[in-house]
Parts: C-alpha cells; sequence; structure tokens
C-alpha cells in the first residue's frame, strides 16, 4: 500500500516513519510527503531519504476551501492508500476530511477525548495530572476527534515541565505510529459505521 505524510514543522514522527519504512518487511510504501510550510524541516528529512515532496504554502491561498481544494488535487494525483499526518497543524474542511474517510490517521499528543487542541503538555500539567500520551485515530470531520485506533500512556513527573513532558510524548509517538500505519497496511485496521475494528474485531 502507498502512503502520503502530511506535515508542517520538523517532521520527527516522519522520521520515524521513514526509518520504519526501510525496513524490508514493512508493508507500505512513502510516496511523498507534503507540507503546507515551504520551510518545513520535515521536506528535509525528505529530500534525505530521496523521497518526492510538494508544498500546498496556505499562505497563497485565500480560504481554507480554495487550500483544500489545491492540497486535494496533489492527493488524487498520488492517490495513496492512506493519508498520514504527522504534525500537520491545519485544520481541514470536513468536505476534505469525507473524501478521505477510513483512510486518513492523526496523531495527537493526549490521551483523547482529552486535551483535544493545542497546548496539551502544558494543560495537563497545569490540571495536575499523574498521565499523560498520545492518541492516533482516523481523521473524522470533528476536530481531534476521530475514533481513536492507539494509545501510549507517558507518566507525568512532579519535576516535568512542558518541555520535559513533550520529549517523553514524543518518543512514544515514535514508537507507536510506525506500529500503527504497519498494521494499517496490512490491512487490520478498519473504521467501520460502529467504529473502529482490530483483525475484524471492534476496539
Ligand atoms: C507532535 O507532537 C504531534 O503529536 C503533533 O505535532 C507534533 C509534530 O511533531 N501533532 P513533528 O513535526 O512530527 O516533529
Amino acid at each position: 500500500p502507498t502512503i502520503v505524510v502530511l506535515a508542517s514543522g520538523s517532521g520527527t514522527n516522519l522520521q520515524a516513519l521513514i526509518d520504519a519504512s526501510r525496513e524490508r518487511d514493512f508493508p507500505g510504501e512513502i510516496l511523498a510527503v507534503g507540507c503546507n510550510r515551504p520551510g518545513a524541516f520535515a521536506l528535509e528529512r525528505a529530500a534525505q531519504a530521496n523521497i518526492k515532496t510538494f508544498v500546498v504554502d496556505h499562505k497563497k491561498y485565500g480560504s481554507r476551501e480554495e487550500f483544500d481544494g489545491a492540497l486535494m488535487a496533489e492527493l488524487r494525483r498520488l492517490n495513496p492508500d492512506v493519508i498520514v499526518l504527522a504534525g500537520f497543524m491545519r485544520i481541514l474542511t470536513a468536505d476534505f476530511v469525507r473524501a478521505f474517510r477510513g483512510r486518513m490517521l492523526n496523531i495527537h499528543p493526549s490521551l483523547l477525548p482529552a486535551y483535544t487542541g493545542l497546548n496539551t503538555h502544558q494543560r495537563v500539567l497545569d490540571a495536575g495530572d499523574k498521565v499523560h500520551g498520545v492518541s492516533i485515530h482516523f481523521v473524522t470531520e470533528e476536530l481531534d476527534g476521530g475514533p481513536v485506533i492507539a494509545q501510549a500512556e507517558v507518566a507525568v513527573q512532579s519535576d516535568d515541565d512542558a518541555e520535559s513532558l513533550a520529549e517523553r510524548v514524543q518518543q512514544q509517538e515514535h514508537v507507536l505510529y510506525p506500529i500503527v500505519v504497519r498494521w494499517f497496511c496490512e490491512g487490520r485496521i478498519q473504521l467501520t459505521a460502529d467504529g473502529v475494528q482490530f483483525d475484524g474485531k471492534l476496539l
């Protein structure tokens, strides 16, 4: 199966996926990496790995719909089996998301449904939570709200600040995302009307 990864920033999750895709038995091929920011370091990482890149610069579009239209055109051309959002910091329109229902994944640094949105690490610290983590979910119209596929927990330490907590969460992201993308490419994960199925059983 073919994969397109969309990123906006440093691309450490992309790097984890690139590294995993190099393993002989990895069932997916990263066709291209798309970014909405021309300066995203994720583009560098893709280039280093000889993976095609494209940029749809959101500053060049007057509306969210126009941006999504341009991004949609690129994705229709590439026609991947799965779109992997890896630190992609754009809110996609409902039409866009619907077009890829069941084959677009996202990673979010919290134990969803808690802490949708931004600055999750600081919010967890402010709330005094003892457990934090990362969630990988199907993308649906609801921001950070799609059916969860997998989560990893990270214990909050008393001397943590947002930085140190983010570091440990990202370590888990880099382990979990390649596993989930592998499972998806192996056909083991489906989004059905009843929710997420793994090996045919509802999670
Ligand atoms: C990650 O923490 C991810 O959970 C969130 O944005 C960050 C992206 O980091 N969506 P990177 O660009 O993959 O390094």
